[in-house]
């Protein structure tokens, strides 16, 4: 079994290749690891022959072509290294019969925890303390922060991630809302349920915490930017499609919206995970929101942990040994069965739920 990894990073290899990760693999699975540094995308795609499986991060295309293209190199199982699934034709994986498989819930603490950070930097303009001190201006013009406690802070999103979160800002005092189509038990017991409009209404600070599927594209927009408190403050770490980026620059610029945080880009493919310091950055959206001294961007980060990384690489490997083995995934997308005709596709919970806004 030939396994192509794209995308890797040496921290991707290194994790991979821990003694934990492989134990998940039963001893009959031999299994031949490929590391490509480069995207999965049309032009990359010829790279997979050879291999049965491929493992993809979050910026890979998997489109109808360049899953045609697999299929007809002999790939038959599809491994993603992270939560997210927004880069990949599910329909189309399930026409062609290809195994696709997730790590839905590798330690949302993480992603939470720097969330957090997220808002406790914004809040208290410690990005801008930082490069002042350095050149010896000990001034604090400029850096007066709001103190968290008894803040309201809004929640888009209560699945894993949104309820570790809340979990954090209640441990600071804030007062907490939500919205989702689903409840979840576990966040009633830090704050109250809400419609999206009066929960844009009301927070002093909103996080982002959903997945990026159709009904939740562009979930912040013209409009739901003008429903917002002025001088609030937007947090996103779930994925980039969810903001219209030209609509917060908008708002920035009317001094409406008061910080913004973004760990996620909407076309942060072109940019993220490399080092492009010694060229000229042709995106002048990313390159004007940078400008602004009330927004923090970072290049989707808020999953880089140890733990997370490890967890990431175990779950990986398991899907991969129950695919290998023909056994049951919990974790798969879409599981062909010995049956002819489309493969299942599990789906977000909320991918028919209309939004409210
Ligand atoms: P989850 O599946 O546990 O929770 C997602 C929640 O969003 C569910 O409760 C669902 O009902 C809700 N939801 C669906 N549609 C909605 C809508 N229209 N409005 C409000 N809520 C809606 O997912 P989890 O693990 O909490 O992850 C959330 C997102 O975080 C992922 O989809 C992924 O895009 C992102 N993520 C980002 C990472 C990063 O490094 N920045 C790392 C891991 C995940």
């Amino acid at each position: 079994m030939k396994l192509a990894v794209f995308s890797a990073k040496p921290y991707d290899k290194f994790f991979l290749n821990q003694p934990r990760a492989a134990a998940s693999l039963e001893p009959d699975t031999s299994i031949e690891i490929a590391y490509h540094n480069f995207a999965l995308n049309d032009e990359t795609v010829s790279l997979a022959a050879g291999a049965s499986a491929i493992c993809v991060f979050v910026n890979d295309t998997l489109s109808e072509g360049v899953l045609t293209s697999l299929h007809s190199l002999g790939v038959r199982a599809i491994l993603l290294r992270c939560a997210g699934y927004n880069n990949v034709d599910l329909e189309a994986a399930s026409r062609l019969g290809l195994f696709v498989a997730n790590v839905p819930s590798y330690n949302p603490e993480a992603v939470a925890e720097f969330a957090v950070a997220l808002v406790q930097t914004l809040n208290r303009n410690t990005h801008r303390a930082y490069n002042r001190v350095r050149e010896a201006n000990f001034s604090l013009d400029g850096l007066l922060g709001r103190t968290l406690h008894g803040r309201t802070v809004g929640i888009i999103g209560t699945g894993k991630i949104g309820v570790a979160f809340a979990r954090i800002m209640r441990g600071f005092g804030c007062e907490l809302l939500a919205y989702d189509p689903f409840h979840s038990d576990e966040f009633k017991k830090y704050g109250e349920y809400t419609t999206l409009e009066d929960l844009l209404s009301r927070a002093d600070i909103v996080s982002l915490h959903c997945p990026l599927i159709e009904s939740t594209r562009h979930i912040i927009n013209d409009t739901t930017l003008g429903q917002m408190k002025k001088d609030a403050m937007l947090v996103n770490t779930s994925r980039g499609g969810l903001v219209d980026t030209k609509a917060v620059i908008d708002a920035l610029k009317r001094k409406h919206l008061g910080g913004l945080a973004l760990d996620v880009y909407e076309h942060e493919r072109a940019l993220f995970y490399t080092d492009h310091s010694g060229t000229i950055i042709d995106d002048d959206v990313l390159m004007r929101l940078v400008t602004f001294h009330n927004v923090i961007v970072s290049g989707h980060q808020a999953f880089f942990t140890e733990e997370a990384l490890l967890e990431i690489a175990d779950v990986t490997l398991q899907n991969l040994a129950d695919f290998v083995h023909g056994r049951e995934c919990g974790n798969a997308l879409v599981q062909p069965s010995q049956e002819h005709g489309a493969a299942p596709i599990k789906r977000a919970r909320s991918d028919t739920i209309p939004i409210r806004i």
